[in-house]
């Protein structure tokens, strides 16, 4: 890993442009593979400074008094439902998807939004060390709440690592550094929070207010046969009554110096709550998507490992398909041959191209060669027009009704390791040994360690769930 040192070390000028555009992913990477380091630690502060800088800059539309942030909440909360409502007649009158004019697009979009999700609640974490002090109550309830308070099927990172693995979409292709800026900011904040606590409560207080695009997304996800809980999920317990909206304005007004620099605090806060903005946002992510780009660049990327694998029996075009493969920039017309010798037939039935037919079904010759998003892409790139005629329900317009999302379609397990019925096994057995340890610790060295357990790298792993559980239970 590259620390700051070795930074200003192997520094030349045009390294310094490559390396200042990956300052995001190192942050990130940093703080997820070793938070511990001090090179890690004095990366992301550094950071996070230059990031709140930068936010410094950008209108704000946060009151500054007080006693007028509840009611810009709750003002704010309704505007956006008003909103919604909206959306919904224009989706009842007959208008298309505002969002995803594909099931792909939408996978896409979970896909560029994944590093994001995957540290979900990650700028809380600093604050389990207040576990002694009331005024943070509100702000570890919410991070708890994020953990799913230990549970499987509740914890945010599970969940939507879970939705990844269902869509075939987990593995990650290389995305900008923009895309990682909002995980590393959050990933700074939690690790720097005694130090940084206004503006972590101020972007906690943006994070957590109820946006327009999550209403729609989970809307149009469940449309497109994805499931929308982790979506829709964040529709209820970010609520502005009671929920995560509520508990983050509450936090600014607990957390208040009762003497002292009322102003200057809030300044802070406002500051802080600017970080939400910097990045590239989901309006972005959503439009930057191009069917036929995204399809030529996932080839391209498959290109490497298919260029040897394939029989020279057959040719299209006049080249063989490992001629095809053999260099980069041959994927547009090698997928126009394709189409011209009729392997592809646009705009129909994938079914109808024997090319589909080589990738899907369990006795197609390429079987498992593609993953769930790959297959996704291409089906929707071959099907083209037809899924607006007769095609597919899936991205048929305008039979919006109401948003009654449907049950989950698969169960997420809130199975736990059992720490008492453990058979033998080397996890549970683990998990034995670690709860013992931590009977016999004084009450703040516990805290401690059970904190420890609950960073964003390892809250999702089975010791890290145990540790949320008891953390939960010992906060009470
Ligand atoms: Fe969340
Ligand atoms: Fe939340």
């Amino acid at each position: 890993m590259l620390t700051p040192d070795m930074l200003h070390r192997t520094a030349t000028p045009s390294q310094t442009e490559t390396v200042s555009n990956r300052r995001a992913r190192l942050v990130y990477d940093a703080l997820m593979d070793q938070p511990g380091s001090a090179g890690s630690l004095s990366l992301s502060r550094q950071y996070l400074e230059d990031q709140l800088q930068q936010a410094a800059g950008l209108p704000c539309d946060l009151p500054l008094r007080p006693e007028a942030i509840l009611g810009w909440m709750e003002h704010q909360a309704i505007a956006t439902g008003d909103r919604y409502a909206a959306y919904l007649d224009s989706r009842k009158a007959g208008q298309p998807r505002r969002y995803f004019s594909c099931k792909s697009h939408a996978l896409a979009f979970l896909q560029r939004v994944a590093p994001t999700k995957l540290v979900d609640g990650s700028w809380l974490y600093g604050v389990l060390d207040k576990w002694n002090d009331r005024r943070f109550y509100g702000l570890i309830r919410t991070y708890l709440e994020e953990l799913g308070d230990g549970i499987p099927a509740q914890n945010h990172v599970v969940l939507y690592q879970r939705l990844l693995a269902e869509e075939g979409c987990e593995t990650l292709p290389e995305f900008s550094d923009e895309h990682y800026l909002q995980g590393a900011v959050q990933l700074a904040l939690g690790y720097h929070a005694e130090e940084f606590m206004p503006e972590l409560i101020g972007y906690n207080l943006g994070y957590e207010q109820l946006p327009l695009h999550l209403l729609i997304t989970a809307f149009e996800l469940n449309e497109l046969d994805i499931d929308p809980y982790y979506f829709t999920l964040h529709v209820t317990i970010d609520n502005a009554a009671t929920g995560h909206a509520r508990k983050a304005v509450q936090s600014v007004l607990d957390t208040m110096p009762g003497v002292g620099d009322k102003r200057a605090f809030l300044k802070r806060v406002a500051n802080g709550y600017r970080l939400n903005d910097l990045g590239i946002g989901t309006l972005d992510v959503i439009e930057a998507f191009d069917l036929e780009s995204d399809l030529v660049d996932m080839f391209e990327r498959k290109r490497a490992f298919g260029q040897q694998m394939h029989s020279d029996f057959c040719r299209i075009g006049g080249r063989t398909v490992n001629e095809w493969l053999s260099r980069p920039g041959n994927i547009p017309d090698f997928l126009q041959a394709l189409e011209e010798r009729g392997w592809i037939k646009r705009h129909e039935d994938p079914r109808n191209s024997r090319f589909w037919q080589l990738i899907d079904g369990p006795d197609a010759q390429m079987f498992g060669v593609f993953t769930g998003f790959e297959k996704q892409l291409l089906r929707d790139w071959i099907a083209g027009d037809w899924f607006g005629n007769a095609g597919s329900t899936a991205t048929a317009g305008g039979r919006a009704t109401a948003f009654r999302p449907r049950a989950r379609r698969r169960a997420v397990s809130n199975d736990v390791p059992s720490v008492q019925a453990h058979k033998a096994g080397d996890l549970d057995q683990e998990l034995v040994e670690l709860q013992r340890t931590l009977r016999e610790l004084p009450t703040q060295a516990r805290m401690q360690r059970l904190a420890e357990l609950m960073a964003p790298a390892s809250h999702s792993s089975a010791a890290g769930l145990l540790a949320t559980r008891l953390f939960t239970a010992a906060l009470g």
